[in-house]
């Protein structure tokens, strides 16, 4: 992969910048020395303190649904968006279905059409792989195995901004990525009801709670560091061959979820063990992982990052995070 100098001078729109992999990767651009990255967050699942600061990086607070403030943003005519604002995830979509379609569904349509309008060099689309293949796919996962037979109202909506961006390049030529990731985790990720698994476990674990696995743990995932997720990205946000394709971005390899449980348990040094409890009706699928062949042919994807490294730099910030952490985690009693 390329040093990404392409960055450089450059305005950059990261919507949903505040959260996981948009903090992640909004450091990196503007250290990339990007003339700015604008910052599009209404800090729904996100919190103040975990975005990045730099003198060119501008917050904007504002809805991905909100006219003025998509006006306000796109004044400044950002030649590459990463798309990332989204209502998250499965359990949270199940909950709270016409929430998810309106941030999911509208959310994407709105950015796209002020997209169109000022011209974009590149708009890349946080896709999921667990949203868009199905039972029916194959393993591992290829990009044309998609399925139309899915499990929650967020995996819907992943397809549908998939739909979307393919509707915008076929008929505007709009230069369009969708990027799949597999099961993101890493440093960024504050842990809370909706989240996913890997900061809850932190949690639990740093507060000495028995971990809850949903199934018996035999169930694998493909874990993929944020830091690759976001390489994968800065990729699709310049290789031209990348257009119009959707791109999984995953590790490649599968863990279960038990010897995840007891790594998180190993390294805070959690006395309680396990406490297994009846699987989420929802959650259909024993295994995931992605093919990451197609990444590395066209962006030379190489995730690059351990499971294990990747759980170890996640402890050390949660560790250097902790008080922040302890005051936004959010669980019901
Ligand atoms: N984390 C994963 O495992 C994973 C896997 C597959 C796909 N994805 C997708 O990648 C993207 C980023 O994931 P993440 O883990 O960083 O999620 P995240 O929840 O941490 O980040 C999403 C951000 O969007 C913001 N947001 C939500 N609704 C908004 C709205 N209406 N207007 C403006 N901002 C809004 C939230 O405050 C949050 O900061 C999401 O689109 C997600 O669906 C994530």
């Amino acid at each position: 992969m390329s040093e990404f100098n392409e960055y450089q001078d450059k305005t950059v729109l990261v919507t949903g910048g505040a959260g996981c992999v948009g903090s992640n990767l909004t450091k990196k651009i503007s250290e990339l020395d990007a003339k700015k990255v604008i910052i599009l967050d209404n800090l729904s699942s996100a919190y103040e303190w975990n975005i990045p600061r730099n003198e060119n990086i501008e917050f904007i607070k504002g809805d991905i649904l909100d006219e003025v403030v998509l006006k306000r943003v796109f004044k400044q005519r950002p030649s590459h968006i990463f798309h990332l604002a989204a209502h998250f995830a499965n359990q949270n979509s199940v909950d709270n279905p016409e929430k998810d379609l309106m941030v999911n569904g509208i959310g994407i349509l709105k950015v796209l059409q002020h997209a169109q309008l000022t011209g974009v060099d590149r708009f890349v689309y946080s896709s999921s792989g667990c949203g868009v293949y199905g039972l029916d796919s194959k393993m591992p996962f290829e990009e044309h195995d998609i399925s139309i037979s899915l499990h929650t109202p967020y995996q819907v909506t992943k397809l549908l901004g998939e739909l979307y961006t393919n509707y915008f390049n076929n008929l505007y030529e709009m230069p369009i990525v969708n990027a799949r990731f597999f099961n993101v985790f890493g440093p960024g990720e504050i842990p809370g009801k909706y989240r996913n698994v890997i900061p809850n476990f932190f949690y639990w674990s740093m507060t000495n709670q028995a971990l809850p696995i949903t199934g018996d743990g035999n169930e694998t995932r493909d874990w993929t560091y944020v830091e690759d997720i976001v390489k994968g990205l800065l990729a699709m946000g310049i290789e031209e061959k990348a257009i119009g394709e959707a791109i999984n971005l995953g590790s490649g390899k599968d863990h279960q979820v038990i010897d995840m449980a007891n790594k998180v348990n190993e390294l805070t040094g959690n006395s309680e063990d396990i406490a297994y409890r009846a699987r989420r009706d929802w959650d259909a699928k024993n295994k995931l992982l992605s093919s990451i062949d197609k990444a590395n042919d066209i962006l030379g994807y190489k995730p690059s990052v351990s499971f294990d490294d990747g759980l170890k730099n996640t402890y050390n910030w949660f560790s250097d995070n902790w008080d922040n952490i302890e005051k936004c985690a959010e669980f019901e009693y």
